[in-house]
């Protein structure tokens, strides 16, 4: 029965070894965990090595070898999530199901844990319950989730109010006011031709949305040029970037328009195939997206021949990931891509000549395809109207934290943080976090300081402090996340997040010396320096700038020696001494004698 089970299965996805991560998935949905007997099946079936299985079940924070609760409860502890209640809607959840954090209730019904931003900052505390997600969580809502998991009441029945998310748009410009009208940016494609369209993308000066802002028509022409027997469009949607919610309401509302970037993009390269790497914890969004294709197909904007072009042949599947921030990573996501851990490759050569199975390949966020379609139907003068010279039109911005109107904002760059906090009802801002953790720390001295690449760079996140928060907390929390997420592929990341993590923790416990905060600026730049990918080289950015700029509250935790235990050796040691019945000051140092 489990056989044929497992078997049915992996035929549903092809027997394919690339779409690994699915199949697992797929399994543990239906046996509720990752068995050595399926991992052995499995192997068996795709003809591919156990460990090769093992290593990216322990991978993903998404997949698992062990039982979890028939409910599994993964709560956000982000620190926008963190200010906004996380620890009382956890001992909420804890003391009325009767369970302990990280742990599975003695009668296997439900677990708890906690898990990176969820991407509902705008809308948190949030949880993931069965993969899906619960926002807006507070006393009243928490003790309806625990009424229905107590009932045994499956996900699908659970009322709508409670699965239901905002949008949150409170502002659009020129990608959100109006979405294109499905197969018109491709009608444009067939009508202009393969080359100006290149042209007129290029006269936008589109720059990718993902944060490094490469030009995104240079991609598409490298990748164009390479000689291959397949190309490949790949659409970045893991958006795993504490505070970043912008591609989730994009694929929410605008998922014709981003699947119709994808398709132009695959008629200017010459790919056939395209996916969408969506992250897992956006599961809620596949089932609308693969109607989207579906229906696309139907209207032949996807498939065989579009528009009744013949050659003009390309198709999306969606790929879903497991809960590994690193899988935003272009290379990483490859990896995942092809079934494997998301580790980082070495780069050059670069995506565009050596991709998705070593194809030539673009890989674009999903704001940068859904731009470039609607650039290709208005004009590339309607985009870069607006904006600075090195940083034409419009930034999607995520805007989450201390402000009365969290959401989808979207403004010209060269916006300054000073007007957005206003637009947004922010008020004794004390900081602001632009581009997530990775990003920069911008205080209230530098609010003249604009949204742009030439300035602050943004993959869209926006997180507002206001006077009341403690910056070595927000530090802290995001050193967590990164040592959390590190692949621990290279040493000075994996080590060293780690080292930062325990730093930050020993000085927040009051036990930190001025040697601490020697050491903390010396390994971050040591992380920073020597990091095989953009994770390490930005993952001390958090700790940096809040030395710099909030130097005193670090002070005032440390003690004044030049060096203070991390621990307290006779508390430590008062354990051991009632266990071995010698309450003696000298008991362990006479054993050792003796
Ligand atoms: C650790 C890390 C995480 C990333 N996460 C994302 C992500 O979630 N979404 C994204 O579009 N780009 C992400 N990127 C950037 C991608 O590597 C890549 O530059 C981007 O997808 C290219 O698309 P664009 O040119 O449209 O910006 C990440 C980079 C790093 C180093
Ligand atoms: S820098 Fe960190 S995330 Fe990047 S490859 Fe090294 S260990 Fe992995």
């Amino acid at each position: 029965m489990m056989e044929t089970k497992i078997s049915t299965i992996i035929d549903e996805h092809a027997a394919d070894p690339t779409r690994l991560i699915d199949i697992l998935q797929a399994l543990q949905n239906h046996f509720g965990f990752l068995s050595t007997q399926t991992v052995e099946q499995t192997a068996r079936l795709l003809n591919i090595p156990r460990s090769q299985i093992h290593s990216v079940i322990e991978f993903y924070s998404f997949l698992h070898s062990e039982p979890v609760g028939t409910y599994r409860i993964l709560l956000s502890d982000c620190i926008i999530d963190t200010l906004h209640g996380f620890q009382t809607v956890m001992d909420a959840f804890c003391q009325k199901l009767d369970i302990q954090p990280g742990t599975i209730r003695s009668d296997g019904k439900v677990s708890i844990a906690t898990t990176s931003c969820t991407g509902f900052c705008d809308q948190g505390p949030a949880a993931l319950i069965n993969g899906i997600a619960v926002v807006a969580l507070d006393l009243d809502r928490v003790e309806r989730v625990v009424n229905l998991i107590e009932q045994g009441e499956p996900i699908s029945e659970w009322p709508a109010d409670l699965l239901h998310s905002e949008d949150n748009i409170q502002q659009r410009g020129f990608l959100l006011q109006q979405g294109i009208e499905a197969g018109s940016a491709i009608k444009a494609l067939l009508d202009r031709g393969i080359e100006n369209t290149l042209i007129g993308l290029e006269q936008s000066g589109l720059r990718g949305c993902g944060g490094a802002g490469f030009p995104t028509v240079n991609k598409w022409r490298f990748c164009r040029q390479v000689e291959a027997d397949a190309h490949y469009v790949v659409c970045n949607a893991d958006e795993g970037e504490p505070g970043t919610f912008k591609d989730r309401v994009l694929l929410n509302n605008y998922a014709d328009q981003v699947i119709e970037g994808m398709t132009l993009c695959a008629r200017l390269i010459g790919a056939s195939q395209g996916f969408i790497y969506l992250r897992g914890e956006y599961l809620f969004l596949r089932q609308k997206l693969q109607q989207i294709i579906d229906q696309r197909r139907q209207n032949n904007w996807l498939g065989q021949a579009i528009a009744g072009v013949e050659g003009f042949d390309f198709d999306i599947e969606i790929r879903m990931g497991a809960g590994a921030y690193i899988c935003g990573e272009e290379s990483a996501l490859l990896e995942s891509l092809e079934g494997k851990r998301g580790v980082p490759r070495i780069r050059p050569p670069f995506p565009v000549t050596h991709g998705y199975l070593d194809k030539p390949t673009v890989i674009n966020n999903v704001e940068t395809f859904a731009a470039a379609a609607k650039i290709t139907v208005a004009g590339a003068q309607s985009y870069n109207q607006v904006g600075t010279e090195d940083s034409p039109g419009s930034r999607l911005l995520s805007i989450s934290g201390d402000c009365a109107r969290p959401g989808i904002y979207e403004y010209p760059f060269g916006t300054t943080i000073e007007k957005i906090l206003i637009d947004c009802g922010a008020s004794h801002t004390r900081c602001v976090q632009v581009g997530g953790p990775s990003g920069t720390l911008v205080t209230n001295t530098d609010f003249q300081r604009q949204i742009s690449f030439e300035d602050l760079p943004t993959g869209g996140s926006f997180m507002i402090f206001n006077d009341s928060r403690d910056p070595l907390a927000i530090a802290t929390n995001f050193a967590h996340f990164f040592a959390h997420e590190s692949c621990g592929f290279c040493t000075p990341c994996r080590v060293g997040t780690t080292l930062v993590k325990n730093t930050l923790d020993k000085v927040v416990n009051g036990l930190g010396s001025e040697n601490d905060l020697a050491e903390l600026k010396k390994l971050s730049h040591l992380v920073k320096a020597y990091s095989h990918c953009g994770l390490g080289q930005t993952a001390t950015n958090p700790v940096m700038d809040s030395l710099t700029h909030f130097p005193e509250y670090y002070q005032a935790k440390v003690k004044d020696q030049a060096f203070t235990p991390a621990i307290d050796l006779e508390q430590a040691l008062q354990q051991a001494r009632t266990l071995t019945g010698r309450a003696d000051a000298d008991a362990h140092l006479e054993q050792f004698n003796e």
